[in-house]
């Protein structure tokens, strides 16, 4: 007898996860490290109360869990992790499991499952998306560790998990840190769906002059579009907000500086590690650190006075321009996991990856369904050229362009949108200008270059070295 599973950490997300899990069907012993937050939450948990079995200790939980035992970690990334599994030790059993549902970077992850496997012990990683709301009635669950370890609470996390078409959004994506990579580049494509849109946003806003209400209403027509997306969605409802104080409209009193806990920035350096080209993830993350320098740009516009911003361009166009930013944007990011899964022998499932970002996710969008079909359908192929999305690029590309000549050409910063675009230019370009990088590296450093008349590498040219 016993809990059916622990849960340490009664924060925004464990809470919600814990009443989820409750809520499911499956008894749960809870710990917080302060008393008083779990004494709070079983007294909010009302009717789920009879599930939810409250620790006092570690040592209590333990206690109070059914063997052999799972025990999901809710707590910050990072050391405080490395300290809960430090403590669980010694009062755990090797068949006993301790999940990290965190938003933990892959290689701690990959050095905890690396710890537990020569210890004999369970460890999985799972990435969790989905905010507080996902949490709490189904989020999208990335799973990361040994094929046995997800076997024994697959049943749980595909309880507690969003439903897509009576399929559950909660999938094994392979050893050790699989899942919280998989989550990390969710994070990425999150970044840059926000960035693109905020872009498309400055355009309509400070181009065309709309009022917010219109912007809004654009978006939510949007939505009913090629980009139903949960972000157009709220994207509209932001735009249409009050301010309860000011009654003006909400976002003109929001400082126009972006936070960033880091997820989407270890995308960008993951990326770097694999040399997977993912210039849009890369644009956003970067624009998310321009945005935080609110001093610097005043200081710009007082030497260099604000570019004059009026555009004429249509909405229809910049809804056009959104669905190849977004097309790129993924078979990017499905093209950095896919070197991913080769750099570490993960053998990700692109296609499943696809599903379970679905529902339940930040991300989650009705393209996705698509690309689950064509990753599955063309395995080797990247989604850009994939039936059906070349033909949509294709159809979409000329939009694109016309929104960030406008953009660009007006004194609009659009770096996700353009950086799209330089890539779509640059992967239909055979014949590219790296003849002259290569050129250059051999000029002051002597390292060769390879011949178009002539295979194999080191040639060189005319110039005498001192080599
Ligand atoms: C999710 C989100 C979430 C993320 C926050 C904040 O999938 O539910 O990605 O995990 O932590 O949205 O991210 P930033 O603070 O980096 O914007």
């Amino acid at each position: 007898s016993g809990a059916d599973i622990g849960l340490i950490g009664l924060g925004t997300m464990g809470s919600a996860l814990a009443l989820n899990i409750a809520e499911s069907g499956f008894d749960i012993a809870v710990y917080n490290r302060s008393d008083d937050v779990t004494h709070a939450f079983v007294e909010e948990a009302g009717d789920l109360a009879e599930r939810v079995t409250p620790a006092f200790s570690l040592e209590d939980l333990v206690g109070k869990l059914r063997s052999p035992r799972a025990i999901i970690l809710m707590v910050p990334a990072g050391d405080i992790v490395d300290d809960q599994i430090e403590r669980l030790r010694p009062l755990m059993n090797p068949e006993d499991m301790v999940i990290d549902a965190g938003n933990a970077n892959f290689r701690d992850t990959i050095r905890r499952a690396k710890a537990a496997a020569a210890k004999g012990e369970s460890f999985l990683g799972i990435g969790v998306s989905g905010g507080e709301e996902g949490a709490r009635h189904g989020p999208s669950i990335m799973g990361g560790g040994t094929p046995e370890a997800w076997d024994r609470v697959e049943h749980i996390l595909k309880a507690i998990a969003a439903d897509h078409q009576g399929t559950a959004c909660a999938t094994y994506m392979g050893p050790d840190g699989a899942g919280h990579f998989v989550k990390a580049v969710h994070n990425g494509i999150e970044y840059a769906d926000m960035q693109m849109i905020a872009e498309i946003y400055g355009v309509l806003r400070d181009g065309s002059g709309l009022s917010y209400a219109e912007i809004a209403a654009h978006f939510e027509r949007w939505n009913n579009g090629p980009l139903q997306s949960y972000l157009v969605e709220i994207s509209a409802k932001v735009a249409a907000a009050i301010d309860d104080r000011s009654g003006q409209p909400l976002l003109s009193v929001i400082e126009d500086t972006a936070g960033q806990k880091g997820t989407g920035r270890w995308t960008a350096i993951e990326a770097q590690h694999l040399a997977a080209p993912v210039n849009v993830i890369e644009a956003a993350v970067s624009a998310r650190n321009i945005s935080a320098q609110k001093d610097e740009r005043a200081a710009g516009e007082q030497r260099f006075g604000a570019a004059p911003q009026h555009v004429d361009i249509d909405a229809e166009t910049l809804e056009h321009a959104l669905v190849a930013g977004k097309i790129l944007c993924y078979a990017q990011g499905f093209e950095m996991l896919r070197k991913a899964s080769a750099e570490f022998g993960w053998s990700l499932p692109l296609p499943e990856i696809a599903r379970v970002w679905r529902e339940g996710c930040i991300i989650r969008s009705a393209m996705l369904d698509d690309m689950a079909i064509a990753l599955e359908d063309a395995p080797e192929t990247p989604l850009h050229r994939a039936p059906p999305f070349a033909d949509r690029l294709e159809s979409a590309l000329p939009a694109l362009r016309k929104a960030v000549v406008a953009a660009l050409g007006n004194g609009h910063p659009a770096p996700a949108l353009s950086a799209a675009l330089t890539y779509f230019d640059a992967i239909r370009t055979s014949r590219g200008t790296a003849d002259m990088i290569q050129g250059q590296r051999d000029f002051f450093g002597w390292h060769g270059f390879a011949r178009l008349d002539d295979e194999g590498r080191d040639h060189h040219g005319p110039w005498v070295t001192s080599n």
